[in-house]
């Protein structure tokens, strides 16, 4: 049985935390929340609890884990030939929604790193996060706590829909900040290079040091190269329904989208939009969702996950989205967009046309 205890991260309550640290160092299951999305935790350095955290997500065992640290000096404990800019990417971006990538130390087992000689770290930011992690000895591996193949969790209750009675605990911390994974940096190639976008932006590094390379498989679906962080070979985040990303000008993705909508609608299919603060009154069929404002991409970040959930749960056959700039966060939303259709892009002006000539 799955225990709930909520949390309030301007008051932590020490005894809870006490409590979930036993169980992770017991090597035990305890998802978190971060401020990037809720983690399923487990000792990073008992090889077993590994083991049972992929048996948890139903996850394919070659997908490494990433190993959440709460305090810098720990980095060299898990961590060997870790190059200078390191200490210079930490003092900016941790802790924070970052993931950097080292060779591994001995203690690290390979099951944690799915197999490999490398090591992915994060040193969270959230003070819930903070705690737990010190509390369970310094070193908790947590991929996000969703079933594989499930958007990422951004609240507990998403944590609960998926892995009630499979896991020990779950902390309540309320909604997460950002709602999309961390920016992966590989830090074993030189320049660095960006595998997996996130909060922290190609532009953000180049400011600290310099021009970073981005991982060429993230760049398109024309690509049959696999990408170099292993995870982003599956098809995450896939929604149950058929999403189609509708690309063009925002004036022809409304009417694109009017049109395809009003189209499925016709044919008597559920359908669904994802649409934006700006965009919603647009739209007369389907079901409409509002991921945020355009004014501010991290709203949309921050909604994407919950909006993808709300329409498995509504059972929705077809959904078609707006698409983003891919600029700043932009490139993360995207790429997690584009993951979770598959890839399937619609351009608008085809649509926009056809029914011109109709
Ligand atoms: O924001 C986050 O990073 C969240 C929170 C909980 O911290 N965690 C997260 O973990 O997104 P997960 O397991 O869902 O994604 C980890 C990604 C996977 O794509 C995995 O393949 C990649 O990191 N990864 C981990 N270790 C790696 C390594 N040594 N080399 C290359 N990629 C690695
Ligand atoms: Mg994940």
């Amino acid at each position: 049985e799955t225990k709930i205890k909520k949390i309030d991260k301007n008051k932590i309550d020490q005894n809870i935390i006490e409590e979930a640290g036993k169980l992770l160092r017991d090597g035990c299951l305890v998802a978190f929340p971060t401020e990037t999305v809720y983690g399923l935790g487990a000792d990073a350095l008992q090889e077993e609890a590994a083991r049972k955290t992929y048996e948890a997500k139903g996850r394919p065992s070659d997908n490494p884990l990433i190993v959440h640290i709460a305090d810098y000096e720990d980095l060299r404990k898990i961590a060997v030939n870790i190059p200078a800019e390191t200490d210079i990417l930490a003092s900016h971006f941790w802790p924070g929604p970052l993931t950097m990538i080292f060779e591994k130390s001995d203690i690290v087992p390979y099951g944690t790193t799915g197999g490999l000689d490398t090591v992915a770290v994060r040193m969270p930011v959230d003070p819930i996060a903070q705690a737990l992690i010190r509390a369970a000895g310094g070193f908790v591996s947590a991929p996000s706590a969703n079933t594989s193949g499930r958007p990422s969790p951004t609240t507990a209750e998403h944590v609960r829909e998926d892995l009630d009675g499979r896991i020990d605990m779950i902390l309540d911390g309320g909604t997460v900040d950002i709602g999309l994974e961390s920016t992966i940096l590989d830090m074993t190639v030189s320049p660095p290079m960006i595998l997996r976008p996130g909060a922290i932006t190609s532009e953000m590094f180049e400011e600290v040091i310099g021009p970073v390379s981005v991982d060429e498989t993230l760049l398109g679906d024309e690509s049959d190269k696999a990408p170099k962080a292993p995870g982003m070979k599956y098809r995450h985040y896939a929604p149950k329904a058929k999403l189609m990303i509708v690309e063009g000008d925002i004036r022809e993705e409304i009417l694109a989208i009017r049109q395809l909508a009003y189209a499925a609608h016709r044919e008597g299919k559920k359908v669904g939009i994802i649409a934006t603060n700006e965009t919603v009154p647009f739209y007369k069929y389907g079901t409409v969702k509002n991921v945020g404002t355009r004014e501010n991409e991290k709203t949309i970040a921050h909604g994407l996950y919950r909006v993808l959930r709300e329409f498995d749960d509504e059972d929705v056959e077809e959904i078609y989205s707006e698409s983003f700039a891919a600029q700043g966060i932009g490139k993360a939303i995207m790429n997690r967009l584009e993951k979770a259709a598959g890839h399937l892009r619609i351009p608008a002006s085809a649509v926009v046309k056809q029914q011109k000539y109709r």
